[in-house]
């Protein structure tokens, strides 16, 4: 899989694996393991996750399905890249690494590659980067970053932690149905070598049934979720987590890594979804 790479120059695979709303039920745990492991051994190398997902439980699928597949051989710790997210009311001075505690060992690893602040909350941007880069500096943490920060917080965030800025990426919805990004935060983050994350890069599934999309789709050969994920992804400096669990999901979606589109292809898509001709403010989800 192509990688891109952090500004420290650690490689990020341009596709992972969304886990929201896994670890929500107990009678599904033993599906949503299942499905994480299939996914890592077909070659999924990088998994997102957060504290809030299942309040805990979808890092324990996460931690469980790493767990199995390293016991199995199927894949060594190093290859694997796990990002997961802090609450914005735990991302004080002593709530970060507090939470990140409790999220390793839901893990059941010694270190999260990624953190990401989830969103802006009550607690000053300078202490969540002060006990951000004291976790870094302690190893528990490979690198830490934000999510559903729009270019003027990225710019108070740069303010706030001084220069040069660690913040080693920025997740934030970004689709072929939602474009806002690429008017000021994504040059903002391509100026700084900082990739994007993009989050519901499939619209949360909606873009598989678009119907302009799927038309195009077919005439290359493709699906319409496949269109959707290789155009995010020939996006300089972005990276795409869709979620999926089913595993002609996980089988399509990682194919979409290897898909080129042609200049006459993402010309069309433009068409089809334009590009924004001012700013507007980041969508969350
Ligand atoms: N930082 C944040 O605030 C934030 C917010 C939202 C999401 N995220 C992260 O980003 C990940 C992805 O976003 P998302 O889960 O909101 O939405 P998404 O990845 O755009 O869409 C997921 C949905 O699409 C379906 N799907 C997946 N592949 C498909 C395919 N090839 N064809 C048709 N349907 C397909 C999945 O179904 P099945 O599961 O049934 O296969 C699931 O229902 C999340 O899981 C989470 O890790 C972060």
């Amino acid at each position: 899989m192509k990688t891109l790479q952090l500004a420290a120059g650690t490689p990020l695979p341009v596709l992972g694996l969304g886990t929201w709303r896994l670890g929500e039920d107990r009678a599904l745990r033993r599906t949503e393991v299942a499905a994480v492991r299939a996914a890592i051994e077909m070659g999924y190398r990088l998994i997102d996750t957060a504290e809030m997902y299942g309040e805990g439980g979808a890092e324990e699928v996460v931690g469980q399905a790493i767990a199995e597949a390293l016991r199995a051989g199927d894949v060594k710790r190093e290859e694997l890249f796990i990002v997961s997210k802090v609450y914005p009311h735990n991302a004080s001075r002593k709530g970060t690494p507090a939470a990140c505690a409790r999220s390793l060992a839901r893990l059941e690893l010694e270190q999260i590659d990624l953190y990401l602040l989830h969103w802006r909350g009550e607690h000053p941007l300078a202490e969540t980067c002060e006990a951000m880069r004291k976790l870094a500096a302690d190893g528990r943490i490979g690198h830490w970053g934000v999510s559903n920060l729009d270019t003027d917080d990225m710019e108070e965030l740069a303010t706030v932690c001084g220069e040069p800025l660690d913040c080693a990426a920025n997740q934030v919805y970004y689709s072929v149905g939602e474009r806002g990004p690429e008017f000021s935060l994504l040059p903002w983050q391509r100026d700084r070598g900082m990739p994007l994350m993009a989050y519901s890069p499939i619209d949360q599934g909606a873009l598989a049934g678009d119907a302009a999309l799927k038309k195009m789709a077919q005439r290359l050969g493709v699906t319409a979720a496949q269109l959707a994920l290789a155009w995010v992804i020939a996006q300089p400096g972005v990276v795409a987590i869709p979620k999926a669990m089913r595993e002609a999901h996980l089988r399509e979606n990682l194919a979409a890594a290897d898909l080129q589109l042609s200049a006459d292809d993402l010309a069309e898509i433009d068409r089809l979804h334009l590009p924004p001709r001012r700013k507007t403010p980041l969508v969350m989800i």
